[in-house]
């Protein structure tokens, strides 16, 4: 495996490889949930790149971007027991010559969820992938679908843009009470880890958006959001700490649309 901090070089090395490149990009503290996505681009790519970056451009809260989870060593392991290739950590700068004056933005989708209480997330999202993936230009890059709308906005922006990658969306990993894998869970003391095992029992057994938002409130969360749309029940939630909060997403069908799947579980809005 080999670590690419400079983009220059990355470029040579990228031109020199005449292989189908699977890509999987990261802002780094890797879970189980990334290494999936590592090793299906190994089971279906010839050379595997994963980037770690954390990128700025998409924390609408510098606290947030400040508490962001880092663990470079172990991430490093990881990525090379999964089978990674080539690791791209580019800086700030080298990511953003531009400083941020060229943006990627979407009108529509990118405005609901998770882009109503965090606006502009999408924005920094959405050019730094397409910065990757011109730097990258992988025959297919993965995404979880904990990010259920990030995959979509990234999906459709590839399509629109005829950018010529594969974007594959892999299934959300769970731990064994059913909290999505996510990097900011490492932040989650006992209490608020316990409080966070519940918050995917509620979007699934609970009848209504607003019985759902109920009971989270119920147990002391504070709740951005609970939509049930294109047949899925997307929510978010805060769960304070010390001082501080941490912040959750998730996404699934719910008990009570299981039964017609086919029916409802409609695409959202898009070109792809
Ligand atoms: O899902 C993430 O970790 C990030 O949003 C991504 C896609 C790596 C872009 O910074």
């Amino acid at each position: 495996m080999q670590l690419v901090t400079d983009l220059e070089q990355w470029r040579q090395l990228r031109s020199e490889l005449n292989v189908s490149v699977g890509f999987v990009p990261t802002m780094g503290a890797l879970h189980e949930g990334h290494l999936s996505l590592v090793r299906r681009s190994v089971a279906e790519n010839e050379q595997t790149v994963l980037s770690i970056f954390v990128n700025a451009t998409q924390f609408n809260n510098s606290a947030d971007l400040e508490s962001y989870p880092s663990s470079i060593d172990q991430d490093l392991q990881h990525a090379q027991s999964a089978g990674v290739d080539f690791v791209l950590m580019p800086n700030y700068s080298q990511m953003y010559p531009d400083d941020f004056r060229f943006q990627m933005h979407e009108e529509i989708f990118s405005r609901d969820l998770c882009g109503n209480d965090r606006p502009g997330h999408f924005s920094g999202v959405l050019t730094v992938v397409l910065k990757l993936l011109n730097l990258v230009q992988p025959e297919k890059a993965y995404f979880g679908l904990k990010d259920y709308q990030q995959y979509l906005l990234i999906k459709d922006m590839c399509a629109g843009l005829f950018l010529p990658t594969q974007i594959i969306g892999c299934e959300t990993l769970r731990e064994n009470d059913g909290l999505a894998m996510s990097s900011r869970n490492r932040r989650l003391d006992p209490i608020a880890r316990s409080l966070a095992g519940r918050f995917n029992e509620i979007l699934y057994q609970s009848g209504t958006d607003a019985e759902a938002a109920a009971a989270l409130q119920g147990l002391g969360c504070s709740v951005a959001y609970i939509k049930t749309q294109y047949g899925r029940r997307f929510g978010a939630i805060e769960i304070a700490l010390q001082g501080d909060s941490v912040r959750l997403i998730d996404n699934l069908v719910p008990k009570n649309l299981q039964a017609n799947l086919s029916a409802v579980d409609l695409p959202a809005p898009g070109v792809s």
